[in-house]
């Protein structure tokens, strides 16, 4: 499966997917990322993989930049697209391009939470339980059909930072996990109920 990788930041994501499925599973034909300098970036070069900035200001909106990136991610000739941090929405002409062929990794129990700052709405909610989510991406916020989650009870915390860092090795498990599952055409929706995907075995 040839994979494009979105980010906007530091990339954990990301070298989580280079350090296990890139070269195995999947092959990470690309990185894209919507702000120049992103640390990903960085990641992505050393392991010799191309890549692309889209800028915003670039193009005359949002739909514009994001039918560019469409372009490019087909140019590179990728399956799936992978959300590893990307921090912007994908305008609906982007996510229409590529049905259930994006997903995104979600520092919350979907769907709690959605949208930024999610870790710290289920600390101000007062959640004894935390969690991550993998999900395919549709047009709306975090409300794609999901596709993998797992949590860790954290009852007493008010630390986001503390948090976090709970949350990440659950992140940079279930990603390539979801990858693989996807590449080995595991994943299929329900045709009894189309929101929810079943993962066979
Ligand atoms: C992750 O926490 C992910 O859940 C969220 O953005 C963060 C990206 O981290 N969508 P990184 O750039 O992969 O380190």
């Amino acid at each position: 499966m040839r994979v494009v990788v979105l980010v906007s930041g530091r990339g954990s994501n990301l070298q989580a997917l280079i350090e296990t499925v890139h070269g195995h599973e999947a092959e990470i034909v690309g990185v894209a990322s919507d702000r120049a300098g992103a640390p990903a970036l960085e990641r992505a070069a050393a392991a010799g993989i191309p890549t692309a900035v889209f800028l915003r200001d670039d193009y005359e909106d949002r739909t514009g930049r994001d039918l560019a990136m469409a372009d490019w991610v087909l140019a590179r000739g990728a399956d799936l697209v992978v959300l590893a941090g990307y921090m912007a929405l994908l305008a609906p002409a982007f996510v229409t391009r590529f049905p259930d062929r994006i997903v995104n990794v979600h520092p919350s129990l979907l769907p709690a939470f959605t949208g930024i700052d999610a870790i710290q709405q289920a600390i101000d909610h007062g959640v004894k339980v935390v969690g991550v989510t993998v999900h395919l991406v549709d047009e709306g916020i975090d409300t794609g059909a999901i596709l993998l989650q797992r949590a860790i009870p954290m009852p007493n915390t008010r630390d986001g930072a503390e948090v976090h860092a709970a949350l990440q090795p659950l992140e940079h498990e279930l990603l390539p996990e979801a990858v693989r599952l996807l590449a080995a055409g595991r994943v299929r929706r329900d045709p009894a109920d189309p929101q929810r995907v079943v993962v066979s075995t």
